[in-house]
């Protein structure tokens, strides 16, 4: 059976048969009377983690993992029932899923240890900081008939859903552009940089809205705070089927958080904004040429300035929806929208964009005259650098 999805609910893909047959066929040990996880890094984002599987039905139990021993025995006098364990090693005969919340470059290593021991695996973005250690880890899931998926979250959130429901419906006609914005003050990450941190959102995002996955990468970054750790990126999708550009712009170096995506279409415009009250936000607005116009010193435009919907959103928190989908795949032997197959080919994407940041930019013909923006600002106090020498400044 292929995804059924109705609204903001997220009903996963059955496996065809052949696929349900090799996973029987794998080591992955049978679930019995609910699934007992692990989480194995319970910082930030993994003490959410344990939360919401705290909640989540269809958990029999959680065993803590956490190099920081004083954080996981905090966290265990806050959730009573769960249990801790000093290593991912001590914790796998107790449990039948991990979940990894670790620093980006540990996540291969403990997925694979996890995976070889037949446990069903959830790994935070990125899945790994390679191709070939994320199609190293599918190799295993494959081998081994179990659950590999990664928290690709904005995926599961019910305001991204509905944007994609009516993007599906062609409520926007032809989708010109779709830009999206990742910015805030941090927070730095020591083991990867601004791209691989936050893009795997943005990527998961964009393919998601438009079902396809990007044919070329184009990137520009920047490291200013921390010499050789990107902190700045700007990255251009273009997708064939639909024919779309998609845009990212990423920054640990801003002084607004920012979480928007707006898609822009020829009949209507949309900005998700998942920090304001009503996230989605549906403008009747648009342009359009007007060739029967008099001639006047305007270009002859035509703009709609219609109607401003805000769709009623259910407040469903998108990680509990992501971790109980992943319940829901281990105990009944189901493929995760968000599988390793997925995963691999952000990670694909993301190396893809990492090459086209090593290009250097087209450079221009000579020096051109420096013309007479200098001598006559238009404002006092502002100089105007005309565009050759904004070039120069750039190398
Ligand atoms: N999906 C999302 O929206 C989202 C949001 C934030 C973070 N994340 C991801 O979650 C992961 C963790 O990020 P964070 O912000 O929680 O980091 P964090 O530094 O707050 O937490 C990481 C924790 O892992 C522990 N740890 C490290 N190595 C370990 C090991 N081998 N065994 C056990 N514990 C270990 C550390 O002690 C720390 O407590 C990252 O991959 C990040 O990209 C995802």
């Amino acid at each position: 059976m292929v995804a059924k999805k109705t609204g903001a609910q997220v009903m996963p893909q059955r496996l065809t048969t052949n696929a349900v047959a090799s996973r029987r066929r794998g080591s992955a040990v049978p679930v019995q009377n609910g699934v007992r996880v692990a989480v194995v890094g319970c910082g930030y984002w993994g003490s959410k983690h344990v939360r919401v599987l705290s909640a989540a039905p269809g958990v029999a139990g959680i065993t803590l993992v956490e190099a920081n021993r004083a954080l996981a025995l905090s966290l265990q006098s806050s959730f009573r029932a769960v249990t801790v364990c000093d290593s991912l090693e001590a914790a796998l005969p107790h449990v039948d899923a991990v979940v990894i919340a670790t620093p980006p470059r540990s996540h291969a290593e403990l997925a694979l240890t996890a995976l070889r021991a037949g446990k069903h695996v959830l790994v935070e973005k990125p899945l790994a900081t390679s191709s070939a250690e994320a199609a190293l880890l599918l190799q295993e899931a494959r081998r081994t008939g179990t659950v590999l998926m990664v928290g690709h979250t904005f995926q599961f959130n019910p305001a991204v859903r509905e944007l994609r429901r009516r993007l599906l419906a062609g409520d926007f006609g032809t989708i010109h552009y779709i830009h999206s914005a990742r910015l805030n003050l941090g927070l730095y990450r020591p083991d990867v940089n601004v791209v691989w941190d936050l893009a795997p959102h943005d990527i998961s995002i964009l393919n998601f809205l438009l079902g396809s996955a990007p044919r070329t990468v184009d990137a520009w970054s920047a490291s200013f705070a921390f010499g050789g750790v990107e902190d700045v990126a700007y990255i251009r999708l273009e997708y064939d089927n639909p024919k779309v550009v998609g845009y990212a712009h990423l920054s640990w170096l801003d002084p607004r958080k920012t979480r928007t995506v707006t898609v822009v279409g020829s009949k209507k415009m949309a900005v998700y904004d998942d920090l304001a009250e009503e996230p989605l936000r549906i403008f009747d607005r648009g342009v359009q040429g007007c060739e029967d116009a008099a001639p006047s010193h305007e270009r002859p435009a035509i703009y709609r300035y219609g109607d401003i919907v805000a769709p009623h959103i259910r407040p469903d928190e998108p990680l509990a929806l992501q971790d109980r989908h992943f319940v829901d795949c281990i105990l009944q032997g189901i493929e995760p929208e968000t599988g390793g197959e997925h995963a691999l080919g952000i990670i694909s994407t993301l190396e893809a964009i990492d090459r086209s940041i090593g290009r250097r930019g087209v450079e221009l013909p000579g020096l051109q005259p420096r013309v007479a923006l200098h001598t006559e600002p238009s404002l006092p106090g502002v100089a105007l650098v005309p565009t050759s020498i904004a070039a120069e400044i750039r190398q």
